[in-house]
């Protein structure tokens, strides 16, 4: 049995239904993660549980220190993670509230530190991010889901930008040629980095609006909070299945 963790993202900074065993603090060569590490058992196998805005989602996505996060849970002897994001939907299919598991990434951000070896780089630090999650994992998300009921979509490319702010419609319809189905603004390069340290990571993506210009009208936050409350619980009941395969 290899060590699981689970990053929550927006919605989900804390794990119901865990039974903390311990808050540990770890601090990395590149700086603290983003919390403490929760350390606990999930419906009875034990997983570390890392809320990647912090405890109280203060950090917005273009500050989070994705090496510190990453590391962090590699030192821990972490070898598995499940990211849970909340996106949008750029593809008709992807209407709030429907649960994908991306299988591809296109990267739109700036300005983040992409690679635990940007300081002392050789040739051999170079990853192979062909197919950037991890096929085995994301089949038994999907499986977790249809165990729980949950209406899946399988696959999908996930654009990640760089925020807060949210797209433009032009961004978006760009996006959309591109090939994305969804977008986030924390998905890279987390990915990337758990690629550096061999850690098998997949996204569970929950979307929570339309993506801008998709539907007619602005987002609200209102609208986004609605569609997350429920749809975080349909994420619990899939990662408690989920987790049962551990
Ligand atoms: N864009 C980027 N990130 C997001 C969105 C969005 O529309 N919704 C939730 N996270």
């Amino acid at each position: 049995m290899s060590k699981l963790a689970i990053i929550g993202g927006t919605g989900l900074l804390s794990l119901e239904g865990l039974e903390i065993r311990e808050q540990r603090v770890v601090s990395t060569p590149f700086g603290n993660a983003s919390n403490d590490l929760i350390v606990g058992e999930f419906h009875g196998k034990s997983v570390i549980f890392l809320p990647r805005h912090g405890q109280y989602h203060s950090i917005p996505p273009h500050k989070i220190n994705y090496r510190a996060n990453i590391w962090a849970l590699y030192e821990q002897g972490v070898e598995k993670i499940v990211a849970v994001a909340a996106v949008g939907g750029i593809r008709s299919d992807l209407a709030p509230g429907v649960l994908a598991v991306p299988d591809q990434i296109i990267d739109y951000t700036y300005g983040r530190e992409q690679s635990f070896y940007s300081d002392d780089f050789s040739v051999e630090n170079h990853i192979d991010f062909s197919y950037p999650y991890d096929e085995h994992l994301r089949q038994i998300i999907i499986q977790a889901a249809k165990n729980t009921g949950l209406a899946v979509v399988n696959g999908g490319t996930y654009g990640a930008t760089q925020g807060p702010r949210l797209e433009t419609a032009a961004e978006i319809k760009r996006m959309a040629q591109d090939g994305c189905a969804m977008v986030g603004m924390t998905g890279m390069p987390e990915a990337a980095l758990a690629r550096e340290l061999n850690m098998a990571y997949a996204t569970c993506a929950l979307m929570v609006n339309w993506a801008a210009g998709i539907s007619d009208g602005v987002i609200t936050m209102d609208q986004i909070e609605h569609t997350l409350a429920g749809g975080m619980q349909q994420v619990r009941q899939l990662l408690a299945d989920f987790i049962q395969t551990q």
